[in-house]
């Protein structure tokens, strides 16, 4: 399970313990905060648009009906939404090109279709599950419908990586309990860590879905909602190695945008959150988003000027002064869209 532990993000490795949100949610036809999203973005003629994660191409079609001369690079890691991204192609001609792809394979993809650091107008990234992944019971993603424990984006080009079930089943009970606090947030993390452990050998085991939801529903009774949330997403998470590419995706836009491009985040949870705020408004250490607060960096040593300017540079310039929020009458009716936080920088 060395493996396993090796691909723990390391700046949550370092005591972070915010709180948690879980994308597998209710899912809605219509791209979230739509209009804030395309204000932020504030497209010109001509502009170049990617759309880091296309999904069910919500954001994309606004985009394209927002200006009939922007034009946008779809990446999807998905290959079923890359079907979706050349369905559009075929609908807005010439004005579409589908990438498929993690954020991590951007630098290798973009060569090839001739787009070069400095060049992009703007990039935006919707994080979590698409509507196809949650809906259909076989990608494992959502604990509403039953299927196989798989829960990986890239679906069946990820034969050989791991799965949900293979975390369930073969990792050991510190991994797994390290695995479900730092990406889930979970409280009773070592608890739930030696049951699920326990499960492996005195229950058949759990093989779907729908029997992980059972199974905390019988520990945790009238709160296993909240913890039903927290472990498949950290589940997800995880398999998905989303923070690293979170991380990278800032990067990345970094390189890419051109002077004054804007990038546009919409994140579902405070962790994910975390990570863009403090790439915008500089507390990054070495690449990586610190994990504490500015003002909590260290208790034992002060640091020095220099130090302290070296943390708080930054790139960006935030496009709003605080995180936007869904309005109250979205709040209301998903709590994926209750839990959104959408955040705009300009690359300086
Ligand atoms: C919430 S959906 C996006 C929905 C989309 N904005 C729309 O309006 O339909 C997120 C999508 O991002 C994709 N995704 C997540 N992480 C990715 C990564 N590292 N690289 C590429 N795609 C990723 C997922 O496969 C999923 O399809």
């Amino acid at each position: 399970m060395a493996a396993f532990t090796s691909r723990l993000f390391n700046i949550f490795t370092r005591g972070i313990n915010l709180r948690k949100y879980c994308t597998n949610a209710p899912v809605e036809f219509s791209p979230l905060m739509v209009q804030n999203v395309l204000e932020l973005l504030n497209l010109k003629d001509n502009d170049t648009v990617l759309d880091m994660t296309f999904g069910d191409g919500l954001h994309t079609e606004a985009i394209l009906k927002s200006n009939e001369s922007v034009k946008v690079i779809a990446l999807d890691r998905d290959p079923f939404a890359i079907e979706k991204a050349e369905a559009l192609a075929l609908k807005y001609p010439g004005r579409v090109q589908p990438l498929l792809g993690r954020f991590s394979d951007l630098p290798a993809l973009l060569p090839p279709i001739g787009i070069k650091r400095n060049t992009l107008d703007a990039v935006m990234f919707d994080l979590g599950c698409s509507s196809i992944q949650l809906n259909d019971a076989s990608r494992g993603f959502s604990p509403e419908v039953d299927g196989p424990l798989d829960m990986r984006m890239d679906g069946p080009l990820a034969s050989s990586s791991i799965t949900a079930y293979d975390i369930l089943t073969k990792a050991d009970e510190q991994d797994l309990g390290r695995i479900l606090k730092t990406y889930g947030s979970e409280e009773n993390s070592k608890k739930l860590a030696r049951s699920l452990i326990a499960c492996r050998y005195t229950l058949e085991g759990l093989a779907s879905t729908g029997q992980l939801k059972e199974f905390l529903k019988g520990i945790f009774e009238e709160k296993s909602g909240r913890v039903i949330k927290n472990v498949f997403y950290a589940l997800r998470t995880f398999v998905n190695n989303e923070f690293n590419e979170l991380n990278f995706a800032i990067l990345f836009a970094q390189g890419y945008l051109k002077e004054g491009g804007r990038m546009v985040s919409l994140t579902f949870n405070q962790l994910e959150d975390t990570i863009v705020k403090r790439h915008i408004t500089g507390n990054v250490l070495e690449n990586s988003p610190n994990p504490m607060p500015f003002l909590y960096y260290s208790q034992t040593f002060k640091l020095s000027q220099e130090e302290m300017d070296a943390l708080r540079r930054s790139v960006w310039t935030p496009l709003s002064k605080h995180v936007i929020t869904p309005v109250d009458q979205y709040k209301s009716t998903n709590h994926r869209i209750r839990n959104a936080k959408l955040r705009g920088a300009v690359r300086l």
